[in-house]
């Protein structure tokens, strides 16, 4: 195979992955797509991007769409990354709601799984009596991948370095024989989350409940003005009276319309009735 990915076809690439997933493609990643898709091209034996696009776009192509955005976004992650967000959670929301004893998160671009194994760490650690609570995290992403990744909850010990020991033995389990240098997340916190496959361009979400908390953080940067105000939108239909939205810190939804209360920098509130 020596396939070239022309302007035409990279403006086709283009336009699908803006209207299934959000992402604006702009010209300067041709090179990284080319490049990207060169390789899913020699395993899938396809003589041409031509032959990809109409593969990925044709019936039954949405297996093949989840491996397009795989190859186009980035899944990068970490355990308590950001952290204010946890603070915030364990300092704010927990006093106001403690007597209600009743919690539902949505963690919507979980990737392989650590924020939402954070925010089961945080609330853990933060109520004495969690078992006796009704929490539910629901924990989703576009990328199959990175779920089956996120749901099996085994991670390399390197992943872990940088929390407390005593963190991790409260959490983890530590891999014998074969497993050794892998770490499993223990029950107490599997049990808590559910995972799920939700593309967040959907026009609606599987979710009954109103929401006391959304992460929506590090993937909304990958969407234009239009779409973050969209999907602003909808989050705010599915959180309660003065649940909060938490986004990335390198977003901002300064020029986006919404209709939330600001807080402080990454924490937005929908105000109460
Ligand atoms: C950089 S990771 C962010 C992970 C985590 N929220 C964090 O901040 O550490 C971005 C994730 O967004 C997911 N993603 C991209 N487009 C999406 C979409 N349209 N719907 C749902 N998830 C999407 C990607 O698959 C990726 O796992």
């Amino acid at each position: 195979m020596n396939a070239t990915l022309t302007d035409k076809e990279f403006v086709q690439f283009q336009s699908l992955i803006y209207e299934q997933v959000g992402i604006t493609l702009d010209t300067p990643k041709k090179s990284l797509l080319t490049s990207r898709l060169g390789k899913r091209l020699r395993e899938l034996e396809l003589p041409s991007y031509q032959a990809y696009f109409d593969r990925v776009s044709g019936k039954g192509g949405e297996d093949e769409l989840v491996q397009l955005v795989d190859l186009v976004s980035t899944n990068k992650t970490d355990f308590f990354r950001e952290p204010v967000h946890f603070d915030f959670l364990r300092e704010q929301v927990l006093a106001e709601i403690a007597s209600t004893r009743f919690l539902r998160i949505w963690s919507s671009a979980s990737s392989s799984g650590e924020e939402p194994y954070t925010i089961a760490m945080t609330l853990h650690d933060a109520i004495p009596d969690c078992s006796q609570w009704d929490i539910k995290i629901l924990a989703s992403d576009i990328s199959t991948r990175v779920l089956a990744k996120a749901a099996s909850g085994i991670y390399d010990d390197e992943r872990v370095t940088q929390l407390p020991q005593e963190v991790v033995r409260r959490h983890f389990l530590r891999g014998k024989g074969e497993q050794t240098g892998k770490l499993k997340v223990r029950k107490h916190l599997s049990e808590m989350i559910a995972f799920r496959r939700v593309n967040l361009m959907a026009p609606a979400f599987p979710i009954k409940t109103p929401l006391d908390i959304i992460f929506c953080r590090n993937v909304m940067i990958y969407f234009d003005r239009p779409t973050q105000a969209s999907l602003v939108g909808k989050f705010y239909r599915y959180l309660r009276p003065g649940g909060f939205l938490f986004i990335g810190h390198s977003e901002s939804l300064q020029w986006v319309e919404h209709q939330f209360d600001y807080i402080k920098p990454t924490i937005y509130q929908k105000p109460f009735e």
